[in-house]
């Protein structure tokens, strides 16, 4: 088992990638804290894993507040005293380009996608640092190229991959490493709606020159990589997972 008694926070925990992740994790021998807003369909991941017999608990939580930040963090180390992995991948989209895109969604994309990443590392590194842990973000091809109709959200993700490597330069001493994943276009609820529509499906795959979407299996190995020993040597990179899209 490459994840053996770890403890990792996993945000973003009760669909898609995070989902993927948490079931993977478990079945690798991860200890499991779950966050997500919505408490019902975080129950059915922790449902799902307590089957596979890990230890699990969910905290539903809105990660864009600096108090329920703290909270995950202190409710985390109550339980299991440690914190080996943190993988922050709620997120959320705020479509437009910079006119189409108001203040308020602008900033709520931010606290979503960057901040909750920033005050997570920020509060939880003491324990990170006594682990020799591992943070991994979840950013975006759309932080890495330019993304058409989407400032606010490819904004944020080229910020997370920023942050990822400065968390990345500035602990590496302490022996905590941290990366990003940028996933391409996934069949997951957040693409759910733009995915049943043909011309725009058929203008996503495009693209992509190995010519399907994503599954949140995908991001979920890549995920385990990064969290596992097997990438011990690895800090600071944001690996794509997109089919070759920011390839081609
Ligand atoms: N699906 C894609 O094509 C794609 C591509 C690149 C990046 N991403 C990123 O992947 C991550 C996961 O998304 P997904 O595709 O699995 O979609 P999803 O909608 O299935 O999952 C999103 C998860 O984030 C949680 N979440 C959203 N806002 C939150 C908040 N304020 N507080 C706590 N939890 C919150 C939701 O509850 C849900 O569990 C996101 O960061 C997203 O930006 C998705």
């Amino acid at each position: 088992m490459k994840l053996k008694d770890k403890v990792a926070i996993i945000t973003g925990a009760s669909s898609g990638f995070g989902k993927a992740s948490a079931l993977l994790f478990a079945k690798e021998g991860a200890k499991l804290v779950l966050v997500a807003r919505k408490e019902s369909s975080l129950k059915e991941t922790e449902n799902e894993i307590k089957k596979l017999g890990a230890e699990v608990i969910s905290i539903p939580a809105d990660v864009s507040s600096e108090e329920n930040i703290k909270k995950i963090i202190e409710t985390s180390v109550e339980k299991f005293r440690k914190i080996d992995i943190i993988f922050n991948n709620a997120g959320t989209f705020g479509p437009g380009n910079v006119e189409e895109t108001d203040l308020e969604t602008w900033n709520k994309v931010m606290n979503i996608n960057l901040t909750s990443i920033f005050l997570m590392a920020k509060y939880a590194m003491k324990y990170l640092k006594e682990s020799k842990g591992s943070i991994i973000n979840t950013a975006s091809a759309g932080g890495l190229i330019g993304f058409p109709q989407a400032a606010s959200y490819a904004a944020s993700k080229g910020a997370v991959i920023s942050l990822t490597r400065s968390i990345a330069v500035d602990y590496a001493k302490d022996g905590v490493r941290c990366n990003a994943i940028c996933p391409g276009t996934s069949a997951t609820n957040m693409t759910e709606e733009v995915l049943k529509v043909p011309e725009l499906c058929e203008g996503f795959l495009a693209p992509i020159p190995l010519h399907r979407f994503g599954n949140p299996e995908d991001v979920a190995h890549a995920a385990l990589y990064l969290a596992s020993d097997d990438s011990s040597y690895v800090t600071g990179i944001s690996l794509p997972v997109d089919g070759g899209w920011t390839m081609a």
